[in-house]
Parts: C-alpha cells; sequence; structure tokens
C-alpha cells in the first residue's frame, strides 16, 4: 500500500501544523505558548466532537503570523505526504481563521502558493489551493472573503465550507456558492457526521447548491435515493476515518466500504492529521479495506480530481501500473 500512488483530496493545512512546528513558529514570531514541550501540548488535545476539536484548532494557529510561516507549514505536509507517496493533493486553506485575527489573504496565499511551486519542483507533489469559509460566521463575511480572492483566482481551484455545522447549514452560504460558481471556483462543502439534520444538509448541497464534491458525507447512507444520485452524477465524497473516531462514535469503517460497494466514488483522506495522529497512509490502514478495496479507494481519488482529464490518466495509468505489481 505504501508504494502506491495516491491523491489527498480532504486536507486542512492548518491541521497539519504539528506541535514542533509550532513551537518553532512561537518562538520565531515572539509568542509565548501556554505548554512546556510537545509532549503536553499533544496531551492538551482533548477533544471528542466537531466543537471541541475546532477549539483546539483555531487556538494552535495562532503561532501563524507571516509568508514564510505559511510557506514552512505547507512544505511540510508536502514533503510528509511525498514521503506516503502522495503524488497530487488538493489542500483547504482557511482565510478567515488568519483574516480574523488580522494576518492579511495576501500573506496567507503567497506562502501556500509558493510552498506549492517549490514542492513540485523539488518533491514531485502536484498540489492546488481550495479556500474554505467559515460557516459560523457571517454570510457576509464568506461573500467578502470571495471578493478578496479574486485577484488571486488563478490560484485556487474551488471553494469548500468547514467549521463547525450545527446551525449553519449548507442553504446560508447559498448566493456565495452561486457567485464562487460564477467567477469559474469548483464546489465542495463540509457534510459532517453525525450533525443535526445531517440528510437535509447533504441534499441541500446536491441539489440545491448543487457541488461538485462532498467533504464527508456518511451519513447519506440514511437516504437511498441520494446514495443513488451521487452515484449517478459521479460525485466524490472525502471521507476521513481517523477523523471520524475522533469527533464521532466510530470511524465509520463500514458504512465507508458500504458506499464504496454501492458505486459511490468515496476516497481516503486525513482532514487535520497533526491533531488526529495520522496521515492519509495511517487512514488507508485503519479501514482494514481488501488490496482491491484499497485500490478503488485510490483509484476513485484521482477520478474527483479537479484535474484535467489528461492528468487524470496520467496519474490513473501509474497507479493500474504500480497496483499489478507483486
Ligand atoms: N476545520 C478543520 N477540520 C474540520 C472538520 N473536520 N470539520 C469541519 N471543519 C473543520
Ligand atoms: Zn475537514
Amino acid at each position: 500500500m505504501a508504494g502506491l500512488p495516491k491523491a489527498e483530496l480532504h486536507l486542512h493545512i492548518e491541521g497539519t501544523l504539528e506541535p514542533e512546528l509550532k513551537f518553532e513558529l512561537a518562538r520565531r514570531n515572539g509568542l509565548g505558548l501556554p505548554y512546556g514541550n510537545v509532549e503536553e501540548m499533544r496531551a492538551a488535545y482533548a477533544f471528542d466532537d466537531l466543537p471541541s476539536f475546532l477549539k483546539v484548532y483555531y487556538e494552535g494557529m495562532e503561532v501563524l503570523r507571516t509568508e514564510p510561516d505559511f510557506y514552512d507549514l505547507a512544505m511540510a505536509y508536502l514533503r510528509k505526504a511525498a514521503s506516503q507517496n502522495v503524488r497530487y493533493a488538493e489542500i483547504f486553506f482557511d482565510p478567515q481563521a488568519h483574516t480574523s485575527r488580522g494576518v492579511p489573504f495576501d500573506v496567507v496565499i503567497r506562502g501556500l502558493r509558493r510552498a506549492l511551486l517549490d514542492a513540485e519542483k523539488q518533491l514531485g507533489v502536484r498540489a492546488q489551493l481550495i479556500m474554505c469559509f467559515l460557516r459560523d460566521f457571517q454570510a457576509e463575511y464568506a461573500m467578502a472573503t470571495l471578493l478578496e480572492s479574486l485577484p488571486y483566482k488563478e490560484w485556487i481551484v474551488g471553494v469548500g465550507l468547514d467549521s463547525d455545522e450545527k446551525g449553519n447549514p449548507p442553504a446560508k452560504f447559498a448566493a456565495v456558492y452561486e457567485r464562487a460558481r460564477q467567477e469559474g471556483y469548483l464546489l465542495t462543502m463540509h457534510c459532517d457526521v453525525d450533525q443535526e439534520n445531517s440528510i437535509e444538509h447533504i441534499r441541500q448541497v446536491l441539489q440545491d447548491i448543487r457541488v461538485d464534491r462532498i467533504d464527508h458525507g456518511v451519513n447519506i447512507l440514511e437516504d437511498p435515493a441520494l446514495v443513488a444520485e451521487v452515484v449517478e452524477r459521479g460525485i466524490g465524497l472525502t471521507c476521513c476515518p481517523i477523523s471520524n473516531g475522533y469527533v464521532t462514535d466510530s470511524m465509520k469503517v463500514e458504512g465507508i466500504r458500504k458506499l464504496l460497494e454501492q458505486g459511490a466514488r468515496v476516497t481516503i483522506n486525513s482532514d487535520d492529521p497533526a491533531y488526529f495522529t495520522g496521515y492519509v497512509q495511517e487512514n488507508l490502514e485503519a479501514l482494514n479495506f481488501t488490496r482491491d478495496e484499497i485500490v478503488q479507494v485510490l483509484r476513485n481519488a484521482f477520478e474527483v480530481t479537479w484535474l484535467p482529464r489528461h492528468l487524470k490518466d496520467g496519474y490513473l495509468a501509474e497507479l493500474e501500473a504500480a497496483a499489478v505489481r507483486p
């Protein structure tokens, strides 16, 4: 499995901030941290649902201040990804988590962009950025962020929606998503696992917003007609088993397998690996899937990437060649 080429499509760059780098950035920026060392910091990662995770996640990213900070963050992830044979990544970033505390949009995106260019040259990993809006902020702030992103449109492949889903349905962002589509962005959205109104949220993203992909979304199994719809439309579902294990009652492995069996384009990803203690390889291992099932989820991932057809086909050919080797 380690040798197979992979694509990662559900990865929050701020969720890759490992404690070691947090300490280094705090030192660089002259900031104090409420922990004496890396072990103490990790021990304080106590969360058992989405809101308690998000609190730790937003606190952690306060050490990110300058363009080199964002560059180092993204380079560290891309190095780790390359070591697991990730050949292509679509990387979420949360600009509002930074602009809301005074770090300019331009600083964030320039650091990330420079890392992506260097990683492609130095590591052979290709990557694109997906800009996420925070759903627990007002829709007006998301719209303002969308407008602020337009000068950098060539650097952003699509938009997503993350943060706390409770009380923040997809419909709240319908106008933002409509404008994003008009601007040429591709569309995805978190449908986090076991949320209040999970099925209604999944219905909204599929039928009202008409997204190109869904992040998480395993609750779709509760409505066979919606499963049939994602199968028919070839919509990808970016699942994250270890993350599920932290913020819900289980990794939802059986649900993921059922979706795969029913022909949904399920993919396996790491979400926030510095907090959920596993990158894409560990998430694949956690499933205990057969080799054929693993190859199928890797195939699905390349198939639902936001890449042009000829690049998808190149990666798929690489995967098939690697998969037949004994
Ligand atoms: N932000 C970072 N990780 C997230 C997740 N798993 N769900 C919602 N928002 C997030
Ligand atoms: Zn996520």
